[in-house]
């Protein structure tokens, strides 16, 4: 029987929408928009003056620890408290440090995805044994990397499923150069897959492994619905008993409806929210999610943590403020002169070396593509005139360096609270199957933002 604090559930999810719903001026919009939206504007005067005087380390600490100054105001204070709460992902623990792969394994990888993968393993290799599981099923397996860790470290069956053909030879390629000893045990095949594939799977299951019993189902980085798909495929396949997952790219998640108004296109999406308890939450309070938890949305919640500005440098500041506003004045240009910004494949000066707007400029010139979007528009500008033009945008614009990093760091400070959201919802789904979950720190943040399994057993 599953224990479900339902008035608890629908607490959280209702004051977790009214947040977001208030702090949609921090998360609705493309960062290259900030400018056009006039998001810089929607700070309030009230927080920005305590922000703007703040020393380097006491922003970061501010946006990293959530330290907070007793003279600010009360609505800059609740923010904070918000954040804290709608965060109910478990901290991770200071022991998910440092990894060794063996050295076979390390070839070709980064020390993020050998760190990915090792404490994927482990975890995988605790829960199986735990529940007496041998049989491995990898959802989106890519190159097979977590596959073949898994049979070196515990000898288990792995199957890697995967929708890219490429990727499966691939697999199959590094297994007979690096691990022939494998062959009969790792297995790849083709599927592509959906909510409806548990049988599928099930029968490419009993091809390659015609005596299995039962299996956990695992995914790394099931980027958009090969999650929730997931979730629904593990209900319903009768082998699989454990579930172990960890999603990434929450805004690749497919759209069901698309509403264009003269404001923004209201975005809903088949699976966000998956849970009756968040839909019926929704439908309560009478919020229109398409508004509000759009895209946008849904990549906040998967880009980086605000760990990431633990102890960063002014001059790390001063570039990335840089380059956020110098691609806001190009957005703001375009929509001034009625153009459309479209990345062009041609190479342009590396990041760093656009030390100034005069080389970020001309090297946008080569970057980007300035396509009319009216009968009106120049379409026979020199570059001369674009690079005077963009430039007296960029002298009006340059003041709001600083805002730009307030802003970021309040926005920061919602990615875990934006995360925490997705993820409760889709372990709300689980419960309401019936099924035992829970959401398990695997890896170090700053090392692998997506560092949250769910994990599921049924009985
Ligand atoms: C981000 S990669 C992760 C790969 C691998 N799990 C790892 O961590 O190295 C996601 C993989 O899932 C695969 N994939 C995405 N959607 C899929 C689907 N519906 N069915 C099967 N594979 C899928 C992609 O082709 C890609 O190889």
């Amino acid at each position: 029987m599953i224990y479900m604090d339902i008035n608890a559930e629908k607490k959280y999810f209702s004051e977790a929408l009214g947040f977001f719903y208030e702090t949609q001026w921090l998360h609705n919009s493309p960062v290259t928009e900030i400018l056009t939206k006039a998001s810089l504007d929607a700070i309030p005067k009230e927080w920005m003056s305590h922000l703007q005087i703040l020393e380097n380390e006491e922003l970061n600490n501010f946006v990293v620890k959530k330290t907070i100054k007793i003279d600010w105001p009360d609505s800059l204070k609740t923010y904070v408290a918000r954040c804290k709460r709608i965060n109910r992902l478990p901290p991770v623990p200071a022991s998910l440090s440092s990894v060794e792969l063996p050295q076979n394994f390390k070839i070709g990888l980064s020390q993020k995805k050998q760190h990915e993968i090792m404490h994927l393993a482990h975890l995988v290799g605790v829960q199986c044994k735990r529940h007496d599981i041998r049989t491995i099923i990898d959802l989106g397996a890519g190159l097979g990397y977590v596959c073949q860790m898994l049979h070196y470290l515990h000898g288990y069956r792995v199957l890697g499923l995967e929708k890219d053909k490429e990727n499966i030879s691939r697999a199959f390629t590094r297994q007979k150069k690096f691990y022939p000893d494998s062959l009969t045990k790792v297995k790849y095949a083709h599927c592509d897959v959906t909510c409806d594939s548990a049988d599928a799977i099930e029968s490419i299951l009993r091809k390659e492994f015609p005596d299995v019993a039962d299996v956990c189902l695992i995914g790394l980085h099931a980027c958009g619905d090969l999650s929730t798909n997931a979730s629904r495929i593990f209900c319903k396949m009768k082998s699989a008993k454990l579930f172990i997952l960890i999603s990434c790219c929450y805004h690749k998640l497919s759209i069901s409806k698309r509403v264009q108004t003269p404001v923004q296109e209201e975005q809903y999406f088949d699976n966000f929210p998956t849970s009756n308890r968040l839909r019926e939450t929704v439908a309560a309070y009478n919020f229109d999610i398409g508004q509000f938890l759009r895209i946008p949305f849904l990549r906040l919640a998967c880009q980086e943590s605000a760990d990431k500005w633990h102890g960063m440098s002014r001059e790390k500041h001063d570039d990335h403020s840089f380059h956020v506003l110098a691609r806001a004045v190009l957005e703001l240009y375009s929509r001034q002169n009625n153009y459309v910004l479209k990345k062009n494949v041609r190479k342009g000066t590396r990041k760093s070396q656009c030390l100034n707007f005069q080389t970020y400029v001309k090297d946008s010139l080569l970057r980007y593509d300035f396509i009319p979007d009216t009968d009106e528009t120049d379409s026979v500008i020199t570059h001369d005139k674009m690079e005077k033009g963009i430039t007296r945008v960029w002298e009006e614009q340059s003041r709001s360096l600083k805002a730009v990093e307030i802003y970021t760091g309040l926005q920061m400070m919602l990615q875990l609270p934006a995360e925490s959201l997705i993820l409760q919802d889709r372990l709300c789904w689980l419960h309401e199957q019936g099924l035992e979950a829970v959401i398990v720190p695997v890896m170090n943040k700053c090392i692998s933002p997506r560092s949250y399994a769910i994990v599921s057993h049924k009985r």
